[in-house]
């Protein structure tokens, strides 16, 4: 029997329109343009604005806007995976929200949460349902108001992240393109160096842990940059030389955006150039799960049938890892 790969049919995303720039920072902490840009390489992030707006308004305008481009029925979706930690609430899962607002009824729906990581490994899990068979069209969508647990007086955090969501539809093909080879690593040690202290049940709201911001995303940045260098060119590397995959085969790489630096040396130690590499983190900063969405947004009309991409993630737990993928379609679906 010919075996199922997973492509990926179509791909959409919704950035909010508040522009947050550097200089406007500068008015809020400590900081300025050029420290900004020299250590991230960001030179604004997009904020959602407006009372009662949450993670999922953005994942369903995405996924809304993906549906319509690929001219799929809400009702033909099998399943809607999302990857966030920013749920709209602790429960029910943001998935459910989305799909929901996006008018999709005979699904089942919910969320991982792998920081960073989240898309990739919502790919992978979504890649095994289709593989299955049982499943024809599933929606993988990371989406991520990281404002809502950025505190906007710690100048090492505030920098760095932005909101958006970007959704992918993904369906079953026989042909030689599709979801080929994911690694996924994970060490749950890595996380006393990022997470949120407060809101979960260790430790519950209270006046106290909003009075000690605790709500708010805790983060060792040298730790995690260490780590985050390593891991994802390591990963990246290894899928290189488990499918042979010289540099110049390569047609994109398409990194998790968390700093300039980190994309630069991942590149490096592949042996690519920066023209084989997506980066955009420089317009949006870390949008956490919807980064890796949105880079394919952004370059989807230079996308070819057969191009060899890999994606790669760092992220907070630790989690770590990249998928190996042949895209399955020419230019962009409007
Ligand atoms: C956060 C990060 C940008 C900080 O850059 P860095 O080069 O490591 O900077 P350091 O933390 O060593 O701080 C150096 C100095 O800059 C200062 N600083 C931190 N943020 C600053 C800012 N926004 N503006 C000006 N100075 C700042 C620090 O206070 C420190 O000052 P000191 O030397 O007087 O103590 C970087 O560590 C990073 O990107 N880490 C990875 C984060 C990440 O990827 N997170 C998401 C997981 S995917």
């Amino acid at each position: 029997m010919t075996k199922l790969r997973a492509a990926i049919t179509g791909i959409h995303a919704f950035v909010p329109d508040y522009k947050l720039t550097n200089d406007e920072l500068a008015k809020m902490v400590d900081t300025n343009d050029e420290w900004i840009l020299t250590r991230t390489g960001i030179k604004t992030r997009h904020i959602l604005k407006g009372e009662g707006k949450g993670t999922s308004d953005m994942g369903a305008e995405a996924v809304k806007g993906l549906l319509k481009k690929t001219n799929t029925n809400p009702d033909e979706i099998d399943l809607v995976i999302c990857a966030t930690v920013t749920p709209d609430m602790q429960f029910p899962a943001t998935a459910n929200i989305i799909a929901d607002k996006a008018s999709i009824k005979n699904a089942f729906h919910f969320d991982i949460n792998a920081a960073c990581s989240g898309q990739i490994y919502a790919l992978t899990t979504a890649a095994m349902y289709i593989e299955s068979g049982n499943y024809k069209k599933v929606i993988v969508v990371g989406a991520d108001k990281m404002s809502s647990i950025v505190d906007y007086t710690d100048r090492a955090t505030c920098v760095i992240f932005g909101d958006a969501a970007g959704a992918l539809l993904l369906e079953p093909t026989t042909e030689d393109v599709g979801i080929i080879d994911s690694i996924h690593q994970a060490d749950g040690s890595g996380r006393i160096h990022l997470h949120q202290k407060a809101g979960g049940s260790l430790k519950p709201a209270s006046h106290e842990t909003v009075d000690a911001r605790e709500h708010y995303i805790y983060q060792e940045g040298q730790a995690v940059f260490k780590f985050a260098v390593s891991k994802m060119a390591d990963v990246s590397v290894e899928m290189m030389k488990k499918h042979n995959i010289e540099p110049d085969d390569l047609t994109w790489l398409v990194p998790h955006q968390a700093n300039l630096r980190i994309i630069e040396a991942t590149a490096r130690r592949m042996g690519i150039n920066r023209e084989q590499v997506m980066i955009n983190i420089e317009r949006y900063g870390n949008t956490t799960s919807a980064t890796i969405p949105l880079c394919l947004w952004e370059w989807e009309s230079q996308l070819k049938k057969g191009d060899k991409i890999i994606l790669a993630a760092f992220g907070g737990g630790f989690t770590w890892g990249a998928i190996y993928l042949k895209w399955a379609y020419d230019g962009k679906k409007e």
